[in-house]
């Protein structure tokens, strides 16, 4: 019997030594002290025991309980102790507090516009069909367009997508018409690089299909959403652009924001700046998406997010980006 107790308590102590979360200690506890514990077992039999052992281990299991016990609740005041430490919010700390990547923060900003327009926010994959990216955008396999954007194939013969315009597809086939939604995310060309050019930039796309809706609507839609981007009063612009997925085409260019239209060096005394291709959504692809182009009518945009970040946070080399490096990064006066 007494060996049996000793290698109760031997055990028992060396699993409350290791233990290291407070549940651990709890849980040698209620093994070793629980009612069904070994320990609980044998103190049930004391009272088939003669007088003389009664008077020797009754004494006996009392100490054990006790110590154990103590030895339990040093451990988890032990444990308390260190946990109170972790969450002394005075302690003084080396770490830096990051913030969010420009490229997360207009986004967001952008996002949160148009939702409050009543967009949607959709989502697509980067590793696109040539399908979406191209042959739904009324892009054939022999288009010059896609001369323009200049591919990364996968070896599947998947590519990562061009552009955002893959999620116009990808939306009318899931939602059909009418429809508002908006697509941020990232995109692939096989570019240069230099400053102002990079295999890897961000858009955000942004479409509209319903009765009766005009080029009247798509002005509106960019004026509201860019006087919100930039808080002030911009004025926009259309010039002709081809895209052979809108029908008519645009580049829309909003008043210069350093000048106010006057004429600087950043608009090279145009007092414009060419922001975001958009256009009427063409029939063909309405119609390879089952929308009659004869009862809807839609336009989409396409914002450069890369773009507007460097705009907001006056980056002049796109590479820092995409860097990571953070140097460079914490540079901006990001809130
Ligand atoms: N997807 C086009 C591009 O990246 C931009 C665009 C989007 C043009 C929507 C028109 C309408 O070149």
């Amino acid at each position: 019997m007494k060996e049996k107790l000793k290698k109760i308590v031997a055990d028992a102590i060396k699993e409350v030594n290791s233990a290291l979360k407070e549940a651990d200690v709890l849980n040698v506890k209620s093994k070793f002290l629980g009612k069904k514990s070994e320990l609980s077992l044998l103190m049930k039999d004391i009272k088939n025991m003669s007088v003389e052992d009664k008077k020797i281990y009754g004494p006996l299991f009392n100490k054990i309980k006790t110590d154990l016990e103590l030895k339990i609740n040093e451990k988890l005041e032990e444990i308390q102790s260190k946990i109170d430490i972790h969450l002394d919010e005075t302690l003084p700390t080396d770490e830096e507090i990051g913030s969010l990547h420009p490229i997360s923060i207009v986004a967001k900003d952008v996002t949160d516009i148009l939702k409050r327009m009543g967009f949607t926010i959709v989502n697509g994959p980067e590793m696109e069909k040539e399908y979406y990216n191209f042959e739904a955008l009324n892009i054939p396999k022999t288009h010059p367009a896609r001369d323009m954007q200049d591919t990364y194939w996968l070896s599947n013969n998947d590519l990562l997508r061009t552009h955002t315009s893959p999620n116009q597809v990808r939306a009318m086939q899931k939602f059909n018409a009418p429809l508002r939604i908006c697509a941020p995310g990232r995109c692939f060309r096989n570019e240069d690089m230099d400053h102002s050019h990079e295999t890897t930039f961000f858009q955000l796309e942004g479409m509209v299909i319903d009765k009766n809706v005009s080029i009247s609507n798509l002005i509106y839609v960019m004026e509201g959403m860019l006087k919100e981007i930039f808080k002030s009063d911009v004025k926009v612009r259309l010039r002709p652009g081809f895209f052979p997925f809108v029908e008519p085409g645009f580049e829309l260019d909003c008043s210069c924001l350093i000048c106010g239209g006057k004429g600087c060096s950043t608009c090279k005394n145009s007092g414009w700046i060419e922001l975001c291709p958009c256009g009427m959504i063409h029939p063909n692809v309405l119609k390879e998406s089952n929308i009659d182009p004869e009862i809807y009518s839609g336009f989409a945009f396409g914002l450069g997010l890369t773009r507007l970040a460097m705009m907001k946070y006056k980056i002049s080399d796109i590479r820092i980006l995409n860097s990571g490096d953070l140097r460079k990064l914490s540079e901006f006066n990001i809130e």
